[in-house]
């Protein structure tokens, strides 16, 4: 064992809803030590400029850097979408996961008919970045792309399996599933996964991916291949930093996490 592989990895994202990638990576990655920056006093990201976005997202990748961190894993779509070069530019040599390189890999290995939906904040949308990551690898891929700004509030009320959510959902899946539609759907925001239930039953027809999942998934990849995999089995060690801890942090974290929420810290960037 060297002393680099027992280093945590960093997770960031624009709020809570990183923690989904967190998740995954805890399940994926047992014997990983994790340090996860959540941006709360400032999200919502999906609707910031790029410019902001880009701000933002140095001084989390400056702070995480400063705690040693041994890779950095963008949970937030976002993020990834406008400002994952800048990220890549401070990382160096360092491995640098995203969510959204992960979810375009996983869309193209499911599809059939090479009609991919993907659903995500404005921003994300706007900036077309899952398409560029998309037709990287398959010039001739279809994708049509759908924001869904409202999904990221109702998730965050806990109204997972509320009437209102279904409709909102339904009316957002309509141009993705209608005629010679999508077979997959790549959930391209934090917190989506979290509605998969609803929406395997609104688009009971189309494969979901979840970009959380997949993107553990290349971190386990990208970790063996630069010798860097945590072999310490004794119980591995996480800590999360927010920037504020506002009303109900707890209980939405928590969800998002799958168990409770330790070793909490705040602390203020830039
Ligand atoms: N984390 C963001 C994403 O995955 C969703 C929340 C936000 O808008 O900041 O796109």
């Amino acid at each position: 064992m060297n002393a680099l592989q027992q280093k945590p990895i960093g997770v960031f994202d624009s709020g809570v809803g990183g923690l989904t990638v967190v998740r995954a990576l805890m399940e994926r990655l047992p014997n990983e030590n994790i340090i996860y920056f959540g941006d709360t006093a400032r999200v919502p990201y999906g609707v910031k400029s790029r410019h902001t976005i880009e701000t933002y997202t140095e001084q989390i990748v400056s702070f995480l850097l400063e705690h040693d961190v041994k890779a950095l894993v963008i949970a937030c779509n976002t993020i990834a979408a406008v400002a994952g070069q800048k990220v890549r530019q401070m990382a160096g040599a360092m491995p640098v996961l995203d969510v959204i390189s992960a979810g375009a890999t996983a869309a193209l290995a499911v599809t059939r008919n090479q009609s991919i939906g993907v659903m995500a904040t404005s921003t994300t949308v706007n900036s077309n970045a899952y398409a560029r990551a998309i037709h990287a690898q398959n010039p001739q891929a279809r994708i049509l792309s759908q924001a869904c700004p409202l999904l990221v509030p109702l998730v965050e009320e806990g109204w997972l399996d509320h009437e209102v959510t279904r409709l909102t959902v339904r009316e957002y899946l309509k141009p993705l599933l209608a005629e010679d539609g999508v077979d997959t759907l790549v959930l391209g925001c934090t917190h989506y996964p979290l509605l998969k239930p609803l929406l395997k039953q609104e688009a009971p027809r189309v494969t979901l991916v979840d970009s959380a999942i997949t993107t553990a998934e290349a971190a386990a990849r990208a970790l063996d291949a630069a010798n860097l995999r945590n072999p310490n089995t004794t119980g591995a060690d996480y800590r999360f930093y927010v920037s504020d801890i506002p009303l109900r942090f707890q209980t939405i974290g928590e969800r998002f996490l799958g168990r409770s929420l330790e070793q909490l810290e705040m602390v203020s960037l830039g």
